[in-house]
Order: C-alpha cells, then sequence, then structure tokens
C-alpha cells in the first residue's frame, strides 16, 4: 500500500481524498497498489470532514513517518508550500503538487532536490486544470522542435469573459459565480490581473525548452479594464475577445506575453468558452495540436494530481520527469519589440492608410472607421507606421 499526506484540505485536497476512494477500483488497476490518505495537514478544524483522525496540525509529523512516500501539495501560496515541499524531498518523499505559484517561482530548485534525493516533483496539476498537457510536452512532444504555444489558461478569466460576451453579465457578476464555482484563486486578483495565466505560460514554456523564465519579468495584462466595447471590437473584427498566453521561440530567450486578444473565428482558440482552457502548440514537423479541457474546479484539478501519483507509481525509477532549469542567462525579449498580430480600429479612410508604410486586411468598414489586421509586426513599428491616423483600439490578434 502506498501511503500519501495530503497539505491543505481545500477544494484541491478535499477533491483528491474524495476521488481516490470513488476511483479506487481503477487507481488499483493502474497503479497496482492501493493509495491511502494518512495525513491531513490544514490549519483549518477538520471536524466532519470525514479525515479528522488523520489531521495533523505540524509539517514534521509528516516528515518523520518513513511510510509516507508521496506529499500532495495543494496549499497555495508559496509559503509555507515551498518550504514543506523542499523538507519533504530531502525527506526522500515524492512531491505532487497544484500550486503554480510555487512551480514557477521555485521550480527548478525543487526539481533539483527531487533529483538529487532519487524522487519526483511533478506538477500537471498547476497548469490547464485536467488537461494532461504536461504528460504531453514531458512524453509526446519531446522529439518535437516547438515553435509557440498559445494558451487559454486562466478558467475564472475565461469564464468571467465568456459570461460577459453571451449573458451581458457585469464583470463583477461573472467574477462572483466564479468563485462561487470553486474556480477563482482564494485572492481573485491573481486570476483577473492575468498573473496566474502568466506563471502557467511561464511553466509550459519552461518544458517546452528546458529553462524558466521569471513571471514577474514577462509582458502580461490582465482582464480589469475589459468594457463591453472590446467585445464589440472583437466581433467587428471577426473574433472573440479571450485573455491569451503568448509564447515565441527565439534564439535567444523565448518571447513571451499575456494579454487580452482578439482570437479571430478561424482560430480552435475562439471556441473555448466558460471554465475551459486550451493549449495550441506548434509543433514542427508535427503541426499544430490543441488540447482542451476543464481548467479549473475541484475534480479535474484533483483528477490531475492523481495522475502524477499514477506516474510516480508507475515510473519510480523515472526521477528526471518535467525537468527544467532556472534562466539564469537572459529576460525574455521586450514586447514592444517582438512580433505579433494586431487588430486595430482606426478613424481613417482607406487612401489615407494605404499610404501608410504598413501591409493589412480590411476586416470592416464602419462610420468612417476602419476595423484592419495588420500581421507580424511589433507594437512600437505599428505605432509608428500609423503616425497620421487616430488609433482607437488596438489589440494582439490571434489569427
Ligand atoms: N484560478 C485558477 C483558474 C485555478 O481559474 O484557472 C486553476 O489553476
Amino acid at each position: 500500500m502506498t501511503q500519501i499526506a495530503i497539505l491543505g484540505f481545500g477544494n484541491i485536497g478535499s477533491g483528491v481524498a474524495e476521488m481516490l476512494m470513488r476511483n479506487a477500483e481503477y487507481i488499483q488497476e493502474a497503479a497496482g497498489d492501493d493509495i491511502f490518505v494518512k495525513y491531513v495537514l490544514d490549519k483549518r478544524d477538520l471536524t466532519g470532514s470525514g479525515y479528522e483522525d488523520r489531521a495533523v496540525k505540524s509539517m514534521q509529523e509528516i516528515l518523520c513517518d518513513p511510510s509516507v512516500s508521496i506529499v500532495c501539495e495543494m496549499m497555495g501560496g508559496t509559503q509555507p508550500a515551498f518550504d514543506y515541499s523542499l523538507a519533504a524531498l530531502k525527506a526522500g518523499k515524492s512531491v505532487v503538487t497544484s500550486n503554480k505559484a510555487v512551480v514557477a517561482k521555485h521550480g527548478a530548485e525543487l526539481l533539483q532536490a527531487a533529483k538529487e534525493n532519487g524522487v519526483h516533483y511533478l506538477y500537471e496539476a498547476s497548469v490547464g486544470g485536467g488537461i494532461p498537457i504536461l504528460h504531453a510536452f514531458d512524453d509526446s512532444l519531446k522529439g518535437c522542435r516547438i515553435d509557440r504555444i498559445d494558451g487559454i489558461l486562466n478558467g475564472t478569466t475565461n469564464y468571467i469573459l465568456t459570461r460577459m460576451h453571451d449573458c451581458g453579465s457585469s464583470f463583477e457578476d461573472a467574477l462572483d459565480e466564479a468563485k462561487r464555482l470553486g474556480y477563482a484563486e482564494a485572492d481573485p486578483t491573481a486570476d483577473v490581473s492575468g498573473a496566474d495565466t502568466c506563471r502557467k505560460i511561464c511553466i509550459l514554456s519552461a518544458l517546452a525548452w528546458g529553462k524558466l523564465v521569471d513571471s514577474d519579468t514577462v509582458y502580461c495584462e490582465g482582464i480589469t479594464e475589459m468594457k463591453e466595447e472590446h467585445n464589440a471590437f472583437a466581433a467587428a473584427c471577426g473574433g472573440f475577445l479571450k485573455l491569451v498566453a503568448t509564447v515565441k521561440r527565439s534564439e535567444g530567450a523565448p518571447m513571451l506575453s499575456v494579454s487580452p486578444c482578439v482570437v479571430m473565428e478561424e482560430n480552435p482558440l475562439s471556441s473555448v468558452k466558460g471554465v475551459f482552457n486550451a493549449v495550441k502548440v506548434a509543433a514542427g514537423d508535427m503541426g499544430d495540436l490543441m488540447f482542451y479541457g476543464m481548467g479549473a474546479g475541484k475534480f479535474p484539478t484533483a483528477g490531475a494530481v492523481i495522475s502524477d501519483i499514477l506516474a510516480i507509481l508507475r515510473r519510480k525509477d523515472d526521477t528526471d520527469r518535467y525537468r527544467f532549469f532556472e534562466n539564469n542567462d537572459c529576460a525574455p525579449t521586450a514586447y514592444d519589440k517582438t512580433k505579433y498580430d494586431y487588430c486595430v480600429k482606426v478613424t481613417a479612410d482607406r487612401k489615407a492608410l494605404d499610404a501608410m508604410p504598413l501591409t493589412y486586411t480590411l476586416l470592416k468598414e464602419e462610420n468612417g472607421e476602419l476595423y484592419v489586421l495588420i500581421e507580424d509586426i511589433a507594437k512600437s513599428d505599428l505605432y509608428a507606421a500609423l503616425g497620421g491616423v487616430t488609433v482607437s483600439l488596438c489589440m494582439r490578434a490571434i489569427v
């Protein structure tokens, strides 16, 4: 029997315990072993949870018990989650986590500690909820050159934008619903500011190219300023408003950004609604792939945690999984200098726009305003080229 400890008995932690019971038969079959929750560490009183007999308040108790081989960290926040994870790895216990804040900040150090101690540090649940995206990067895509990743990586913001678009909900009402449904972070600032998405794209980028970029250095715009006019703009351009994280391969540091975008209707990311997440990968010879599933919520995320527990039990000796290193040698390329595609609304006639030093595709002409798509251009060059006309809205486009 494999004995585990759960750190943090909130939405995800309790979901893991519940799913281990409910799916015990499948798990036994897949892992060749039963999994037993021996300890639950939480600062709250767990009376009535069914786990009161296993509740502990001190990490030391878990560290000192050699029968516990896997620690599932689902505490949220970087501390004490990081200290507890490091201590567990040093005590020879594998760690599985859903905590993207810890992975994005300390992942390289924790992976190193895992390797030195012959155990695992796995974090499938930290990106894309129930989508097995890290397993895909670590296995199936390992032999491919990854050129670009575009992701809708935050369930809360996608839920809010969908409700605003489909039902005319206000930002505040939609956020309250996302909180009630258990999608949002304890402090939803990380969701709506784009910080959560930013951490996730840094983790994906680290898996794709081996080095972790500090998420604090990445250009990141959230959805707090999004209003009905942005939805209308996206619709006029032939697309949908989404918060998209993009990373592109480059000779130097990968080029990363997070911002609200017009996702053009032809792009499959445009149909990703509600709490769903999706990751579109341009994988060289393999072509484009898209991974899709529930990006937040109790059971999809708990399921991802359990998939990592199974990965440990099935491949005990492979302690080199999900590996990346710290990126000490380069910061990501400046956003303004990186080439992206843009949807732009300008007050101009076609003659004036034709005189500008750029190539554009006309999307719509209405009331003396032009909606145009301008591809593969740095934002600074875009504004320089449009110097003579009034730009009333400009948003990154995903074509
Ligand atoms: N708050 C996160 C989201 C949870 O909404 O996507 C999953 O990481």
